[in-house]
């Protein structure tokens, strides 16, 4: 069986959630204390052995590619200052190399992947989309990978979501059950409200078998008038078992506001050098509120 070591991140969206800071600015370099959020997702991939990413991007996207990168007058400059603690945060991994790749128009997440095809070639490969960060103790890839690894079938993530936000997702109707993992009947990307087949959601994790891109080739636009991968990965479903794993961790959704706010809260938090300070923010800022309501 091969082994899972290329990724693909998809990173060409608009972000006009987030507007009018995206518009300078890639989403993915919205800060989460004092990562991207796309570096998150990068780490998660190192943690579970990935040696390869490629990044599918945009127009506007230059921070990304940057700041992967080696700054050499900041590393001489903190090198110089003696600050080797933040030298050694500002510093690439020498773990994985990162590839970019840019989609030329606007199709939707189906196509974005596909654009990738040449660099995966005939190897089972991962996508990590940056909407969703998850905390695990064992890296949500990394869990997915272990699936393939038992079963050799592509493998897709995913956690229960409730009934009134199914419609936001790639949604999954589960055949037999088996642990955490379950066959699937069908993949439905979005499913217009009051019609889900379960609340199993897709949460942005996958384990592909390069079968996909001839499906993604000549796929139908679908929800939302674009490629969706999961369109593709049900066509896949009916010629090889596509596997839907409900997976252990916190998912975090940065893709929208609130989601985003909690997140940034959350990590600030569980922040060593300022968690104690932003814990007494808070509780500070919850006497006043109460006080108010008084
Ligand atoms: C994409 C996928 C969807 C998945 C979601 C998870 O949708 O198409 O199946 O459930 O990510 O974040 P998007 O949020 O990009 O519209």
């Amino acid at each position: 069986m091969k082994r899972v070591r290329k990724a693909i991140i998809p990173a060409a969206g608009l972000g006009t959630r987030f507007l009018p800071v995206t518009k300078a600015m890639p989403k993915e370099m919205l800060p989460i204390v004092d990562k991207p959020t796309i570096q998150y997702i990068v780490e998660e991939a190192i943690d579970s052995g990935i040696e390869d990413i490629i990044i599918v991007t945009g127009k506007g996207k230059r921070a990304i590619e940057d700041h992967f990168d080696h700054n050499y007058e900041l590393e001489d400059n903190l090198m110089k200052k003696g600050k080797f603690e933040l030298l050694e945060k500002t510093k690439q991994s020498s773990k994985v190399t990162l590839h970019y790749i840019r989609q030329k128009e606007p199709l939707g997440l189906g196509h974005a992947v596909w654009c990738a095809r040449k660099f995966i070639g005939e190897e089972p490969f991962a996508v990590l989309l940056g909407d969703d960060i998850v905390q695990a103790e064992k890296p949500c890839l990394k869990q997915l990978i272990d699936h393939y690894e038992e079963t050799g079938g592509s493998v897709i993530g995913v956690q229960q979501v409730p009934y009134d936000q199914t419609h936001r997702y790639g949604i999954v109707d589960p055949n037999e059950q088996k642990g955490n993992s379950y066959s699937v009947n069908q993949f439905v990307e979005k499913p217009e409200a009051g019609t889900a087949p379960s609340n199993l959601a897709i949460m942005g994790r996958y384990v592909l078998s390069p079968k996909i891109f001839p499906y993604l080739e000549d796929q139908e636009l679908g929800a939302g008038g674009e490629v969706q991968l999961t369109d593709a990965i049900q066509r896949l479903n009916e010629t090889q078992s596509v596997f839907a794993y409900d997976f252990e961790g916190k998912r975090y959704d940065v893709g929208e506001k609130i989601g985003f706010i909690q997140t940034t809260i959350e990590f600030a938090l569980e922040n060593e050098e300022i968690g104690p300070d932003v814990q007494a923010i808070i509780t500070k800022l919850a006497e006043d509120l109460k006080q108010k309501q008084n």
